[in-house]
């Protein structure tokens, strides 16, 4: 079976669809780091079963941490914060996975033996030095590739100091870093950070660990004291917003259409998308409101349209819809005016370099961009409908890429051939059965 991805047709007009999307990747990864420092055994049920998810369970296996996955539920045998058992020099693959590698390092600040940290091809062309800079301070040693990138080797030490520290990116992935360094770390350490994903922040309350969060309007000031225990984690992972939003578009794209997707979570931090896509007029309601151990968890009606603006998205928007621009563009592509994104530098570091990609695509859709280091002018066409061949194809295997470029195809029309189909692996391997489903 070739790994390319053919489509030939729009999608029909379908009505009331109700569809669930799979487990919110963040949360899963999150909770098996967590649970790995539980004291006894924590479950999960709905678990995220992905690559990068599966490589974070056996990232904390090589730690010496027992795990049980079966379908999508899981047990983790947490044996306490200095729980971990190893050997000199173990190898760690975070595979494609940004949040694994970035996060586990968090971790690894007290390990007083070698540990090397590896990645994919397209990992491997990511920043580390964010996250072993802070670190540093701490008193972890690092030594990285080119002084920036994996593969990596970090010795930690026993004698770890607070730190005071400003995350000026709004990475969520350093944040957490930082709140697992912490945790670990005799005294207190502040860290001011401009606002991104809080999933973190929420656990550790659920977990009655001692990290409190004063809110500002831009960031947060976040106070992290030694933590001395980890009761289990039994957590039921609600649906991923970002795993949500491919069928969101697709339905927004299509007139005479509409869908649920249900149980989703619509933490603050996650729905930047959902408030963007309003603004340029798509119609989306949340139905069914309720909380779940911090998060906030909503059935998503949305219905097609065939009038959408322009806009000129607000940066403060931007962190919050960071997975999901990609999407955003292909709306922005059928608004009827010019959207400006801007201060996106950010999307340019991802799996693949996003902001690029995303005009790429644009341009070989017939639309026009003007492109630049950190936004993208979007010239919207309502009545875009794609006649030509487009082949997608040496994006770096990023599965966003595959899975907008899938949404472009079926909203827009034309031939298009999809290469690296096995992308949605890493974060959504039922993707294609539940558009199959889609358009049953
Ligand atoms: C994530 C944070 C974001 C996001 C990634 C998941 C997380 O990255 O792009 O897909 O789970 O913390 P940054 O924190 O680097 O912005």
């Amino acid at each position: 079976m070739p790994n390319i991805f053919v489509i030939k047709k729009k999608i029909k007009n379908f009505n009331n669809k109700i569809i669930t999307v799979s487990g919110d990747k963040s949360l899963s990864i999150r909770w098996v780091l967590f649970a790995s420092l539980a004291e006894g055994k924590s479950k999960s049920s709905n678990l995220l079963v992905s690559e990068d998810v599966k490589a974070s369970i056996q990232a904390i296996k090589k730690l010496g941490i027992k795990t049980r996955l079966r379908k999508n539920s899981c047990e983790i045998h947490g044996k306490g914060l200095s729980g971990y058992n190893y050997k000199n020099n173990i190898i760690i693959n975070a595979k494609n996975s940004g949040t694994l590698g970035r996060l586990i390092l968090g971790l690894l600040v007290n390990s007083d033996k070698n540990i090397k940290l590896i990645g994919d091809k397209s990992l491997s062309k990511r920043d580390f030095k964010r996250i072993s800079k802070p670190l540093e301070k701490f008193g972890a040693k690092f030594k990285l590739t080119k002084n920036k990138y994996l593969p990596l080797r970090i010795l930690g030490t026993k004698n770890l100091k607070p730190i005071n520290y400003y995350e000026k990116k709004g990475s969520a992935q350093v944040k957490s870093s930082l709140i697992f360094a912490a945790l670990r770390t005799n005294g207190t350490t502040f860290i001011k950070a401009k606002k991104s994903r809080n999933h973190t922040e929420l656990l550790c309350r659920y977990l009655n660990l001692p990290v409190t969060v004063l809110r500002k309007k831009n960031f947060d000031i976040i106070k992290i004291k030694k933590a001395k225990k980890i009761k289990p984690l039994n957590y039921n992972i609600p649906a991923d917003i970002s795993s949500a939003a491919f069928f969101i578009v697709l339905t927004c794209l299509k007139n005479n259409s509409s869908m649920t997707i249900k149980n989703v979570n619509i933490n603050s931090s996650r729905i930047g998308v959902i408030i963007i896509l309003k603004r340029m007029g798509a119609k989306i309601i949340f139905k069914n409101k309720r909380k779940y151990k911090g998060e906030t968890i909503a059935d998503i009606f949305v219905k097609g349209t065939n009038s959408l603006k322009p806009i000129n998205c607000p940066e403060n928007l931007n962190s919050s819809s960071i997975d999901e621009f990609l999407l955003i563009f292909l709306v922005a592509a059928k608004a009827n005016g010019v959207s400006f994104f801007k201060s996106l530098s950010e999307l340019n570091k991802k799996e693949s370099p996003r902001l690029k990609w995303g005009s790429k695509i644009l341009n070989l859709m017939g639309i026009k961009t003007k492109l630049s280091n950190n936004s993208i002018k979007i010239f919207g066409n309502p009545k875009i409908n794609i006649k030509k061949k487009i082949i997608i194809k040496d994006y770096l295997k990023d599965h966003r890429v595959f899975m907008s470029s899938v949404i472009a195809a079926l909203s827009f029309g034309g031939h298009w051939h999809i290469h690296d189909k096995n992308s949605i692996n890493t974060s959504f391997p039922n993707f294609l059965r539940i558009l199959g489903e889609i358009q049953k």
